[in-house]
């Protein structure tokens, strides 16, 4: 597929659904090979495959981005798949429990911070 990212390698995260899944869509229409994580792996899957039968390259990687090996492993599937990583847009998150902030426990404040911030950051 030829378009703006013909040669490019993608990564998305939390592209088995939403915003994720549809950007990883346009990656490949603009030419792009997409590795596509997401902990949704039936949904995952499927948007790979959705690539792949439009004619372009992509894999999924069943991956949860609060957890730094799944993230590693993404990467380095990138890499061995399609050579290179040019690209990561690391969009995984979740809103947590919505509720004042003295209701707040620390379970969920890990939990929304590891997800959307820790390693979508550090490994960004
Ligand atoms: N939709 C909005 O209006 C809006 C507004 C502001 C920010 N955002 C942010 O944009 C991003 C995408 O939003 P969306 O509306 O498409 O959300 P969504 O809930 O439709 O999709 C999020 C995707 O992330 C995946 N995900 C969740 N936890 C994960 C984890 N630990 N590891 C890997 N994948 C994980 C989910 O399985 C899902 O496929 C989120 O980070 C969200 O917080 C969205």
């Amino acid at each position: 597929m030829a378009g703006k990212f013909s040669g490019k390698v993608a990564l998305v995260t939390g592209a088995a659904a939403g915003i994720g899944k549809a950007t990883a869509l346009a990656f490949a229409r603009e030419g792009a090979k997409v590795v596509l994580a997401d902990v949704l792996v039936k949904e995952g899957e499927e948007a790979a495959q959705a690539i792949r039968k439009a004619g372009g390259e992509a894999i999924f990687v069943g991956t949860d981005v609060s957890k730094p090996a799944e993230v590693e492993r993404a990467v380095n599937q990138a890499i061995e798949n399609f050579g290179r990583l040019d690209v990561a847009f690391n969009n995984a998150g979740i809103e947590g429990r919505r509720a004042p902030t003295a209701d707040c426990t620390e379970e969920t404040w890990d939990r929304v911070i590891s997800i959307n911030l820790k390693w979508s950051t550090i490994r960004g």
